[in-house]
């Protein structure tokens, strides 16, 4: 009898679909995928697709900007339900009256927020491209920044502006401990602590390393350290163990979790293998965005990529 995994490599070669996963789903879907990567090169991957079926193993939003960039593909989410913390802070309506409140601001908007707020955005960015993205507007054009205050708040630090910022986070990143990653790190003082620029300000403080999730896979392989504590969702220690099997990786701790220390996104963890197989057995739930929106969200979506190249 076949497996799960075979049953799913089968579908998708007899349905001409890839399958492109985050480096926060399970391992198990990992290793079905025919890519695996950060936001920025999850988008240039669905940019250049070429199958029928795009299976997102993802974020709602990951799922949308894949359809955005392909409207004549279909593309499936194993669960619809798969949202984001930063998503669903920036509701359109009244993000709407805030650009109105600041007329003549460039809107920056971080990848993580629907359609309908990138549909009102100038340009749109990941976490490895935010500060070059910021860093092309011209010093005397002020800036909005939104959904995350804490990736918005890095930014400011890093280019020396003075962006005006949504006030969203992602609940992962702001459940680590300062106590409990300082306690760690005596522990383990010859570790390096690296971070997502999506963490805290007082978390990055401590960071030697920032950076989004395949910039510090990079570092981890890179640098000539062999001890890691990692400051982002704990799914992307899977790849990054495989990368340096050799180093050490420890989780970076959080404030509930006094067991396993680590952080998980319960959204990108909706997705299950069985999920997956039957996604692409029924090929749904499928991604729909309307055309009006789309339209609109495709401009800031393609100035980011060709910025990015
Ligand atoms: P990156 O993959 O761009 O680093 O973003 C992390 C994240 O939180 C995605 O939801
Ligand atoms: Fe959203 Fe945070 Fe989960 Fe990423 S880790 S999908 S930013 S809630």
């Amino acid at each position: 009898m076949k497996t799960l995994k075979e049953k799913i490599l089968k579908l998708k070669k007899e349905k001409n679909a890839i399958i492109l996963a985050h480096y926060y789903q399970e391992p198990a879907i990992q290793e079905i995928a025919d890519y695996v990567g950060d936001s920025l090169g999850l988008s240039q991957e669905a940019a250049k697709a070429k199958a029928a079926i795009i299976l997102f193993a993802g974020v709602h939003f990951m799922a949308e900007t894949a359809k955005i960039l392909n409207p004549n593909k279909k593309v499936i989410l194993p669960d619809l339900k798969a949202g984001c913390s930063l998503a669903e802070s920036c509701p359109p309506h009244i993000f709407k009256k805030f650009i109105d409140a600041h007329p003549n601001h460039i809107v920056i908007t971080y990848v993580n927020c629907s359609a309908e707020i990138k549909a009102l955005s100038h340009i749109v960015c990941t976490s490895s491209n935010a500060v070059k993205i910021v860093e092309s507007v011209p010093e005397k054009i002020p800036i909005i920044f939104a959904p995350d205050k804490n990736l918005g708040n890095y930014i400011n630090q890093k280019t020396g502006r003075k962006m005006v910022l949504w006030d969203g986070s992602c609940v992962v990143h702001e459940a680590f401990s300062l106590d409990k990653l300082i306690a760690l790190h005596k522990k383990h003082p010859e570790a390096k602590i690296i971070a997502h620029p999506e963490s805290e300000t007082h978390i990055l403080a401590t960071a030697s390393y920032i950076g989004s999730t395949s910039e510090m896979i990079d570092y981890v392989k890179t640098s000539p350290y062999n001890k890691f504590i990692i400051a982002t969702e704990a799914g992307i220690l899977f790849k990054a163990q495989q990368e340096v099997p050799e180093k050490v990786l420890i989780p970076a701790p959080s404030y509930e979790d006094n067991t396993c220390a680590c952080s998980e996104c319960g959204f990108m963890k909706m997705n299950t293998l069985q999920k997956v197989y039957d996604c692409l057995l029924n090929e749904s739930p499928e991604i729909i965005v309307p055309n009006d929106i789309r339209k609109k969200a495709l401009v800031p979506i393609e100035r980011m990529l060709e910025l990015s190249k």
